[in-house]
């Protein structure tokens, strides 16, 4: 089918110069939610896929930038005089062959499941999907004949005190056939208290061509919530993130609280994975099998193999490790950090662009920059690579069973050979050979004599 995305209107309730429909949620813009939604539809009836046509306006550029991609249509409206309005933009874009769906790119939560009912129910005619409200303040309100068939949409600011009881809603999603919007909307007028051509007005049109008005529900009602303000963007995010966490636990995945994880992006975990309270998960994050992540982690992007353990308050980034690691508490892996198996990384602990083989450790306080460091490996506290001379980057190459002393600097580009163990504080500027201990350290000496000075009173 063809799908027909309303995404003009300003948002001034945002209270932003970000356009709307680029506010995010889960951490993707409004629209991307949507477009998800529209192309998942599509995918189903690929033979029909039809075309998908974004109506934007003001600020819509950066819209289009953001979200540009093979198949769309970009239809720009200008003035904003309506959603009828907004639809008949779209009109000379669209496949006749198929029906038209009309959704909205403030309104992500839209299932598709909800959509295909829609579409069933329009059959050949005109589809609108409504809901029930306890508070339908704003809402256009459905009003309905004797024998219950819709006969009008009236909107809030033109209805009477009576039409304003009614409480099944307008949602905005309709679907009808394409050829029956062409008719429809050039028909259209602005005789109303907004001075605007409504879509809603379609139903009387249809109704006069004694097509059949049909309507279907939303399996929940927040499908159907849209974003005007901050406030309802933060209710959708809770909402977007509790169905998460939901589908997370009914995949077997342990949450400590599924109100305390916020995933932006692709979650995927094995089986026995548990996280606990406050984790930030983004891009797309892999935990494998019995993968603990502790309290207050953020992973973006990272792969963690079968059995690690992340403690409490670590960042990691473009970060992978393999099986049985152990990160944090307090470590950050920055891009391009792949560790083996086994590896221990802990508190304040940073590595960057390196790689680190199965088995090695570095335990406390090191930076590892730009480093290849091998298997066994054991980088003690305070130990550091100096990679970057204030104009170029340098590897630091650690081979097997190397010992590093505490506090020591590699003034890199350097390598220590395998088994070679440095002493603590020893500042490397040339290679280090093999199974031998290198050291570089300042001899001790004890000043005989010498008395600490004492403040005067
Ligand atoms: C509309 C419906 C109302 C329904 C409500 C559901 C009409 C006339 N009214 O009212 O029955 O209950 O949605 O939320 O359709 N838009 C454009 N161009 C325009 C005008 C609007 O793209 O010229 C877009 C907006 O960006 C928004 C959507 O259409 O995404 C709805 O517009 P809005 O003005 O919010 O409609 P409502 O007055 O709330
Ligand atoms: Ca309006």
């Amino acid at each position: 089918m063809n799908v027909v995305i309303l995404a003009a209107g300003q948002g001034k309730r945002m209270c932003s110069d970000l356009p709307k429909v680029l506010h995010r949620l889960g951490g993707q813009p409004l629209l991307a939610h949507v477009l998800e939604t529209a192309r998942a539809l599509n995918a189903m009836s690929a033979a029909d896929a039809g075309k998908i046509c974004i109506v934007y306006g003001h600020g819509g550029e950066m819209v289009r930038q953001a979200l540009d991609a093979p198949g769309l249509v970009w239809v720009r409206q200008e003035p904003q005089l309506g959603t009828g309005h907004a639809v008949s933009q779209a009109l000379p874009f669209l496949d006749e062959g198929m029906p038209t769906l009309v959704l909205y790119g403030d309104v992500p939560l839209i299932g598709a499941a909800t959509l295909r009912r829609l579409l069933a129910a329009a059959g050949d005619g005109l589809g609108v999907l409504t809901a029930v409200f306890d508070d339908p303040v704003g809402y256009g309100r459905i009003l309905r004949d004797a024998d219950g068939r819709v006969r009008r949409i009236v909107e809030h600011r033109d209805a009477s005190a009576d039409e304003r009881a009614v409480r099944e809603i307008n949602t905005g999603f309709m679907a009808a056939p394409t050829a029956a919007f062409r008719r429809w909307l050039p028909a259209l007028g602005n005789d109303n208290a907004q001075r605007e051509y409504y879509l809603t007005d379609i139903v009387g049109l249809a109704i006069g061509e004694s097509m059949a008005v049909a309507t279907a529900q939303p399996e929940a009602n927040w499908e159907v919530l849209g974003v005007n303000s901050k406030p309802q963007l933060a209710e959708l995010e809770r909402i977007y993130q509790r169905n998460n966490a939901q589908r997370l636990m009914e995949s077997g995945v342990t949450l400590a609280d599924p109100e305390r994880i916020d995933v932006r992006g692709q979650l995927d975990c094995g089986r026995d994975v548990s996280i606990d309270v406050n984790c930030v998960f983004e891009g797309h994050v892999v935990l494998g099998d019995g993968v603990e992540v502790g309290a207050h982690c953020v992973l973006k992007n990272a792969v963690i193999g079968a059995g690690s353990r992340i403690a409490p308050f670590s960042h990691l980034e473009e970060a992978e490790a393999g099986d049985n690691s152990r990160i944090g508490p307090y470590a950050r892996l920055r891009p391009g950090t792949r560790l083996g198996a086994d590896v221990h990384i802990g508190n304040f602990v940073e590595v960057k662009n390196s790689r680190i083989a199965d088995g090695s450790k570095a335990n406390h306080l090191a930076y590892l920059g730009d480093a290849t460091i091998g298997r066994n490996v054991n980088v003690g506290a305070g130990a550091i690579t100096c990679n970057y001379d204030g104009a170029s980057k340098h590897r630091t190459v650690i081979e097997d069973d190397v010992f590093i002393g505490s506090d020591t600097q590699l003034v890199a580009p350097v390598t220590v050979g395998r088994g070679a163990t440095l002493g603590a504080g020893t500042t490397l500027t040339k290679d280090a050979p093999p199974d031998k201990l290198t050291l570089t350290r300042v001899k001790q000496t004890t000043v005989p004599g010498w008395k600490r000075p004492v403040k005067k009173k």
